[in-house]
């Protein structure tokens, strides 16, 4: 069987490390294994859609910043169709035909929706489309075919409701749907990285975040004022590892050659740790640290992004482009459905002969 790649995001702002780690850099990886048939990646403006019915311009200005963040880290339209979900009017269409699959108690039960509900303070009115978007992510995922869902370990309640409309589907219809997995993160610290105030998450309206888009100067101010160990007052002060935000994010993104390039009084993460749990390490020190991994990481993103910024119609050609390509594929396995679901009238022409034959008796 091909190994068929779908993720995506929803376009409501732009991309930040929490994303990078918990998922961008693995996907940059994935498309350049050359492990998988196919890649395509999705801008979920529908999807974004179901909470911000009333915010539509919100949702037309990111799109671009999160093309932008895509292919500043390394996705590439010659190996990864990229396109936007609401272009492919297929979702929708299979979408309504799942919802005949799927129970009302079913969706309550879906713990990723139920925070969200809360977050939103959507309890007392939920919009309908905001309930049954797990239905629609369903069909983002077969509707490709795909095999293989990098996505957070929040993403899990989705592609298990996706693999139960697989199976009632084939089950009712015949074998024509193709049943996915997740593939989530390897590395743990990467599943959820902490924003920079060591809230649990990063996240916009939170205002804790650090963007692949922001600026050198942005990325230090924030590396410097990040959440450490409240304890920890003076230099002498034996210090906490364990919530200390700066010691997560070098657990997320700092390598074994990183000490001899910039801390080379250090071996190893390890020896960091046990001098700041002694005392006698200060903050700023490992502060600077984290910054001159951070700016080394980010700086080809950046250069890349300051590029394909110089060429924008060019890269709403590129999402034009996937999202023909993509309407393509999404088209042939809405067929395959149809044909399973014993609605393909015109192109049966046993059906219309037979029909024939029974009334001319
Ligand atoms: N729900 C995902 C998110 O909030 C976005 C998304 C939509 C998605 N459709 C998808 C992810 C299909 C993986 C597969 O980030």
């Amino acid at each position: 069987m091909k190994k068929i790649i779908l993720t995506g995001d929803r376009p409501t702002g732009r991309l930040h490390l929490g994303h990078y780690v918990g998922s961008l850099k693995r996907r940059v990886e994935l498309q350049n294994s050359g492990e998988y048939d196919k890649v395509f990646i999705m801008i979920a403006d529908a999807q974004a859609l179901t909470d911000n019915a009333d915010n539509p311009e919100k949702i037309r200005q990111n799109i671009i910043e999160v093309a932008l963040d895509y292919l500043s880290c390394g996705l590439d339209p010659a190996k990864s169709t990229i396109f936007i979900q609401s272009q492919i009017a297929e979702l929708c269409e299979l979408a309504f035909y799942y919802m005949n699959l799927v129970t009302v108690s079913r969706l309550q039960r879906n713990p990723t929706v139920k925070t969200e509900i809360q977050m939103r303070n959507f309890e007392t009115s939920i919009p309908v489309g905001f309930f049954t978007y797990p239905i629609s992510q369903a069909s983002d995922i077969t509707a490709f075919r795909a095999t293989t869902v990098p996505a957070g370990d929040d993403q899990e309640p989705m592609v298990e409701q996706t693999r139960e409309i697989v199976r009632k589907f084939n089950s009712v219809y015949g074998e024509t749907l193709v049943e996915p997995e997740i593939l989530l993160p390897e590395n743990c610290v990467c599943q959820r990285l902490p924003g920079t105030d060591g809230k649990a998450k990063m996240s916009k309206s939170l205002g804790n975040c650090i963007y692949l888009s922001d600026t050198a100067e942005d990325v230090r101010k924030k590396v410097m004022s990040m959440y450490t160990d409240p304890g920890h007052i003076r230099i002498e002060d034996p210090g906490k590892i364990e919530g200390n935000t700066v010691f997560t994010y070098l657990d997320a993104f700092s390598r074994p050659e990183h000490f001899s390039e910039f801390l080379p009084d250090y071996a190893s993460l390890d020896e960091l740790k046990d001098h700041y749990r002694r005392g006698g390490l200060g903050d700023v020190k490992v502060k600077k640290f984290l910054n001159s991994i951070l700016q080394q990481e980010l700086e080809p993103i950046r250069t890349r992004r300051r590029e394909f910024e110089q060429d924008i119609p060019g890269v709403y050609r590129m999402l034009k482009e996937g999202s023909d390509a993509a309407r393509e594929v999404a088209a042939s396995t809405l067929a395959d459905v149809r044909r399973a679901m014993r609605i393909n009238y015109f192109e049966d022409e046993e059906l219309i002969a037979s029909q024939a034959a029974r009334f001319s008796r």
